[in-house]
């Protein structure tokens, strides 16, 4: 019997931190702001250790996760992640490994990452214009750090998708260079900026509604049939067959089908991208419980799950207090 939540959706997905820290500081993320040089992440003695992540991962397999997505912060500032990587993709029943990166570090780790077994990436990309990039990944870090990301990750024979996070007056004037830079090479997904966090100050009207994106690309889009159930971005195709993403978090939530879990750099469990509190695994594990007793706790914690955040604040229930994405990585 598969495992459901309290609306009747399956565990399929888990998304793991392996950090908080990230080399780069998006207004929309981690604000310079807030995170400043006194700013105090984790010690290292505080994250899960490979083996711990490696442990629970198979028990969240055993709970009916088919798909794990590794995320940061940015991931690739975690010493030895191909290490990681090649655990996780020999995991019995594990069907697709992910890995969700800023890319400045790929023509470093791409042929690494590759050798570990893994076979795509998904990388942020803002704007193509420097200014604008620069400005949005508050580091002054170029379009072409990235590019060049994810050139090397596509040479090392890593399927790319490139996810761009829109903000009305800020990067939504980059939208018909992007498309037309990466339509036909990689699948690029334009992404709703959503109120995740607590120091964005997301605003609705910085949001670009999807079907804007669309009027704004021209051309005629057609949608394509989502690869899975519980799809993310809905998919189009332009005349040419080339893939375009649109993710619309705000202005059409999919918390119907979300089969989503994510756990943090410390082992805590978390039913939503917008929680204010989880479950931790991590102090249980350390204490020596055995894996039957851990799926027992997330069984526990999936039945008791009620999470649809994205359609209530549709309804007008928005809510404070939230989880930082740099804390669960997206
Ligand atoms: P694929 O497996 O390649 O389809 O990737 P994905 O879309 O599952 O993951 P990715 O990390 O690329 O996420 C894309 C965007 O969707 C990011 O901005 C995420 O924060 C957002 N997103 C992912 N999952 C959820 C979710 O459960 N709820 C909301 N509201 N947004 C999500
Ligand atoms: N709204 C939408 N997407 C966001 N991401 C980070 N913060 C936000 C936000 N406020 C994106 C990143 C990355 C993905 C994991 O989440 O750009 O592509
Ligand atoms: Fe770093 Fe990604 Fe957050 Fe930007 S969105 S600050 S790259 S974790
Ligand atoms: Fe899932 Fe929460 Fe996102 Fe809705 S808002 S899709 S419940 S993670």
């Amino acid at each position: 019997m598969a495992l459901l939540d309290r609306l009747g959706r399956p565990l399929r997905d888990l998304r793991i931190s392996v950090t908080d820290r990230c080399n780069l500081r998006c207004t929309y993320c981690m604000p310079r702001e807030v995170f400043g040089a006194d700013y105090a992440f984790l010690p290292r003695a505080e994250l899960l250790t490979f083996e711990e992540i490696e442990r629970l991962a198979r028990v969240f397999v055993e709970a009916g996760v088919r798909k794990l997505r590794v995320t940061g912060g940015e991931p690739l500032l975690r010493r030895d992640l191909p290490d990681l990587l090649e655990r996780l993709v020999r995991l019995p029943g594990v069907e697709d490994v992910a890995l969700t990166t800023n890319g400045v570090l790929l023509p470093r780790l791409a042929g690494a990452l590759y050798q570990a077994g893994l076979r795509r990436v998904t990388v942020s990309l803002d704007a193509l214009d420097p200014v604008v990039f620069g400005q949005m990944n508050g580091m002054g870090t170029a379009p072409e750090a990235v590019l060049a990301g994810i050139e090397a990750a596509a040479a090392a024979g890593l399927r790319v998708k490139v996810n761009t996070v829109v903000q009305r007056g800020v990067n939504d004037d980059q939208l018909e260079a992007l498309w037309a830079h990466f339509r036909g090479r990689h699948v690029l997904r334009f992404i709703e900026f959503m109120d995740v966090g607590n120091h964005n100050g997301w605003d609705l009207s910085q949001v670009v509604p999807s079907a804007e994106v669309l009027t704004r690309l021209g051309g005629t889009f057609t949608p394509v049939a989502p690869t899975h159930r519980g799809e993310v971005a809905s998919r189009y195709a332009d005349a040419e067959g080339r893939e375009l993403g649109l993710i619309s978090s705000v202005t059409g939530a999919f918390c119907g089908s979300c089969s989503r879990v994510r756990l943090s750099a410390v082992g805590v469990v978390y039913t939503c991208l917008f929680a204010s509190g989880g479950v931790d695994l991590r102090g249980p594990l350390r204490a020596g419980e055995d894996d039957a007793a851990l799926l027992e706790r997330v069984v526990s914690v999936w039945s008791a799950r009620t999470d649809r955040y994205s359609e209530e604040r549709a309804a007008g229930g928005e809510r404070t207090g939230k989880v930082e994405m740099s804390h669960i990585g997206g």
